[in-house]
């Protein structure tokens, strides 16, 4: 016998991540005309295999299984009890040696209970079939599940008049989930008084929906979906007083308050908070013009928020309860490459949080073999038709029935349980040290630094311009409207050129409409983001800005619905100083000094189907040739930018150069690249997204030089990377994306990424990239700057605030001066599955002959070791003597880590302690997942 005092810790007090499986144990054994009763159990044929399916459960290294008791079995009649299955399956569970958690109701009841979860006594007769179970395997079971999901047995049974009883409504929803938590509560109190070591692990679906700004007609009923899905467990555990958002349509729907009292005084709480969520189904989405009812005869479209939706929702249920959290159910239904992703994921974002301090105590995959579908319920096809692939192992048809088959899944799953064992992820992480080898030379010499390779951009997009750099009525708003506080930002940011006003959206802009007495200027519709521009700041306002943060502009010019001769109006009315009719409007629009705008872009992205005018490669090479050689007409000393491909994946790309050039070469003197980069869940690649960018500028500089060989020119034109950044354009497309004849917002937002530290680390590679092509790449531009996808946020008349992505940029903007330095760096590799093998460091250096200053970046790929880099001097810089040495890296034990409205300085640069000069060389750390900029200054 234990002594008192000295009972072990409970398992979810232990300080580990226990990792779970689980067994689908639906069961509606009900049915009606066109309706099959559902019993996973007999689908899957777990009663025959349960002893193998423990068996099996417990090779993959799983610690606990949620497993379900089929009640309609064990209580065929009223009064009956028939324990002769689940005792051989208790006992089997506890000959495996796992610890199961006991789901008592999933969906269920027995046939004899009419009305079933509306049942009025449905609470006292869940209460005594729970405290029965609890009594008899008292010795096997401790941990229950008094109801799995109960807000989706609400929807399900109550809402949607999908399952027994079938009632609908919102009348429906509220009988159901007030009858389920009276049930819960009567279950977990007499369970409580039967076993005293019973622990309780709630468990709810993690659902979310989203309601994005084309869609606000259903604002007010996404937020009560939000709060819906607390709505049972906030009942059980006494929050619904009167201040709960949904106590009055309670009241409405016949929730009386002596209920709401009785449930208040005897609430009781979890010990663990499990949830349910799965990536691709647990976000909701509204659709503007669409309204569905939800569930399966009319769902809602769901969007995928992989692990931020999970960290989402592990952090609010923690913080709700209070009590540690458990994924209790996650999988996709996939491939097993898909599967094996988002375990890996999932358990690697547990891993994060736990180290960060969050109390996550278990993890589930749910199902340990796959499973059938709900659908199955409702069709007369055979259940192979339902197969649901989630499992780690395969079901199989066979002649002798459902064969069990591991699967990969199975082997990741067990490398991640056994790796639980350590508590502390970062103390696995650092075991391995990786070593690298930089070369300092200042005569390896690729080029001079164009300081236009630190531009940006500003679109009227979104809430670039207004809301963004432009708010007449915010309190730091000076004399002509324009933020101060963005201002003093972006010149920290240290941005040179700027590219404006379009992107897109300068492909149907007349600029005509931006200029003159603001009272007469037109609002229009840009079709390209499907806004309102309102053209309250124009040519003249942006160059006023401009002026204040001391940028310079590079303009575009429409060739998608107007071209050469509208070109020439704006480059006349902008760089003629006098005696025309357009330049002397613009002395009248008060601006007596041309603009004298130096580099222009000739047209935006005209190799995509998406662009307004989009062209074939000889069409738009015909015009940007004849636009750029009536523009070298008026200034042959311009510098003009030909659009290149907008991105290294168009079906054109390359092809695309050498036709445009062929029209062009001897008129222009840049071709434009765009390229974006995405996180989708393979962060080895996406870590790696620096190999295309740099296979980009060097196919883009093979087609621009075989042009100048077949023409034999000995002219050489350069690459205007002039659209480049990370952006999360799948969020654009299923979440942000305005439709509608009706709807054209003015400053929506739109593309309002918010980066995190694996962004700003990839985003520090992509500046690496560029200047080791400083020699071809002489213009860049990030796009963008204020709000959209940009490094630096605003919120109407409140802060604004560096993004991760900031720091990377203003570093490099401000200390990459002079000539990039080749520095060979020699590191180990990784695989990727897009690039293949790929150096775990990448880096590339600056030297500034005027101070002798000399600046290295490097990024450490690698997602679970830190490298000890060291830095050899070669050549005639005569090693380190006479140089100290500082360094600033990017990283943080959460990768996900990002600046937020609430949080604006979570993520900054922080000072590297670790590098050292030693015995001629540097010696440096660097973190796993980061970016680092070494400065070696010279002494005296
Ligand atoms: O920067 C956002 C958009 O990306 C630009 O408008 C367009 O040129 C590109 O597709």
């Amino acid at each position: 016998m234990t002594p008192p005092g000295s009972a072990p810790k409970p398992w979810f007090k232990d300080g580990r991540l226990h990792f779970a499986l689980g067994i689908e144990d639906t069961f509606v054994p009900q049915s009606r005309e066109g309706e099959r009763a559902i019993d996973e159990y007999e689908l899957t044929e777990h009663y025959e295999h349960f002893v193998a399916d423990f068996q099996l459960a417990k090779s993959t290294g799983a610690g606990l299984l949620r497993w379900g008791l089929p009640w309609y079995r064990i209580a065929p009649e009223q009064g009956q009890w028939d324990w002769s299955w689940t005792d051989r399956a208790l006992n089997s569970i506890a000959d495996a040696g796992i610890r199961p958690i006991i789901d008592l109701v999933h969906y269920g009841t027995p046939i004899w209970l009419a009305g079933q979860f509306a049942h009025p006594d449905y609470p006292q007769h869940v209460a005594e079939y729970a405290v029965r179970v609890a009594e008899r395997y008292a010795d096997i079971a401790t941990d229950y599940t008094p109801v799995n999901e109960p807000v989706i047995h609400a929807l399900f049974c109550g809402e949607y008049g999908y399952w027994p009883p079938y009632l609908s409504g919102t009348q429906g929803f509220t009988a159901i989930a007030a009858n389920l938590a009276r049930g819960i509560v009567l279950t977990q109190r007499g369970i409580s008084e039967a076993l005293a070591d019973a622990s309780f692990v709630h468990v709810e679906a993690a659902m979310k929906f989203i309601c994005p700004e084309d869609a606000l007609e259903h604002a007010s009923e996404s937020a009560r979906l939000n709060d819906q899905v607390f709505l049972v467990e906030d009942l059980i555990t006494g929050r619904v007083d009167d201040d709960h958002p949904l106590v009055n349509a309670l009241r409405t729907n016949g929730i009386d308050d002596n209920t709401l009292t009785w449930l208040r005084e005897n609430a009781v709480q979890p010990d663990v908070m499990g949830i349910n969520y799965y990536p691709r189904h647990s976000t909701e989405l509204f659709e503007h013009g669409v309204t569905h009812s939800g569930g399966f005869s009319d769902p809602r479209p769901s969007i995928d928020r992989g692990i931020q939706g999970l960290q989402e929702a592990l952090t609010t249920f923690a913080d709700r309860y209070g009590a540690p959290v458990m994924l209790t159910e996650t999988c996709v239904t996939g491939s097993i490459d898909e599967r094996i992703k988002w375990l890996d994921e999932s358990v690697a974002l547990i891993d994060q949080m736990r180290t960060e301090g969050s109390n996550v105590v278990g993890y589930t995959w749910w199902p340990l073999f796959d499973m059938y579908e709900w659908t199955w319920r409702h069709s007369d096809n055979p259940r192979s038709d339902h197969l649901l692939t989630m499992g780690l192992y395969d079901l199989i048809e066979s002649d002798s029935g459902l064969l069990r088959a591991e699967n990969p899944v199975a082997d990741r799953f067990r490398e991640h349980a056994s790796a639980s064992s350590q508590t502390n992820p970062l103390a696995k992480r650092n075991q391995h040290m990786n070593s690298a080898r930089l070369t300092i030379n200042t005569a390896a010499t690729i080029g001079a630094i164009n300081p236009r390779l630190f531009g940006s951009f500003v679109e009227h997009l979104g809430r670039s311009v207004y809301d963004g750099i432009y708010e007449p009525g915010h309190p730091l708003a000076n004399v002509d409207g324009f933020r101060t506080d963005v201002i003093e930002l972006v010149k920290e940011l240290g941005v040179t050129a700027i590219r404006y006003p379009g992107g897109n959206f300068v492909s149907g802009f007349k600029w005509e409409d931006s200029v003159g007495p603001r009272s007469e200027r037109p609002r229009r519709l840009d079709l390209a983001w499907h806004s309102t521009e309102t053209n309250e700041v124009g040519l003249h306002e942006f160059q006023k800005w401009l002026d204040e943060v001391g940028s310079e502009l590079m303009l575009a010019v429409n060739l998608g619905t107007r071209g050469t001769a509208e070109a020439l109006d704006l480059l006349e009315y902008s760089n003629l100083r006098e005696g025309s009719t357009l330049a002397q409007s613009r002395i009248e629009h008060g601006r007596t000094e041309p603009f004298d705008v130096r580099i222009w872009c000739l047209g935006n992205e005209m190799d995509g189907p998406w662009q307004l005018g989009h062209r074939s490669a000889d069409d738009y090479g015909k015009l940007a040739a004849q636009t750029a050689r009536a523009m070298k007409a008026f200034d042959p000393n311009l510098e003009l930018v030909i659009c290149g491909s907008s991105s290294s994946s168009m079906p054109t790309f390359a092809e695309w150069e050498r036709v445009v050039l062929t029209h062009a070469y001897d008129a222009v003197d840049y071709i434009s690249c765009h390229a974006y980069y995405e996180n989708t869940g393979d962060l080895g690649s996406f870590l790696a997204s620096g190999v295309d960018m740099d296979h980009f500028i060097r196919t883009v500089t093979a087609s621009a030089d075989h042009v100048k060989a077949v023409r034999g020119s000995d002219k050489t034109i350069n690459i205007s990377f002039d659209e480049w950044n990370i952006w999360y354009n799948s969020r654009y497309e299923n979440v942000d994306k305005i439709v509608g004849v009706d709807n054209w917002p003015v400053a929506p937002r739109l593309l309002e990424d918010q980066y995190s530290v694996a962004d700003a680390v990839v985003f520090g590679s992509l500046l690496i990239t560029l200047l080791k092509h400083a020699d071809r790449v002489t213009s860049a531009s990030l796009a963008q700057l204020v709000n959209v996808i940009a490094p630096i946020m605003t919120e109407p008349g409140g802060q604004s605030w560096r993004q991760t992505t900031f720091f990377p940029f203003a570093s490099t903007a401000h200390h990459a001066v002079g000539v990039a330095l080749d520095v060979s760096p020699v590191s180990g590799s990784y695989s990727t599955d897009k690039f293949g093998d790929v150096p775990f460091v990448d880096a590339v250096a600056s030297f500034d002959d005027k101070t002798g200053q000399i600046a290295v970046y490097v990024v450490n790929r690698s997602t679970d070791e830190d490298t000890e880099l060291s830095l050899d001097f070669a050549g005639e810089t005569g090693g380190t003597v006479g140089y100290s040495v500082t360094a600033r890296t990017l990283s943080d034990s959460d990768i996900h880590a990002a600046n937020t409205r609430e949080n604006p300085e979570r993520v900054g640069l922080v000072e590297n302690t670790s590098a050292t000069i030693d015995g001629g060389s540097v010696h440096i750390t660097l973190p796993a997942v980061s970016w680092t900029e070494i400065l070696l200054v010279p002494l005296g």
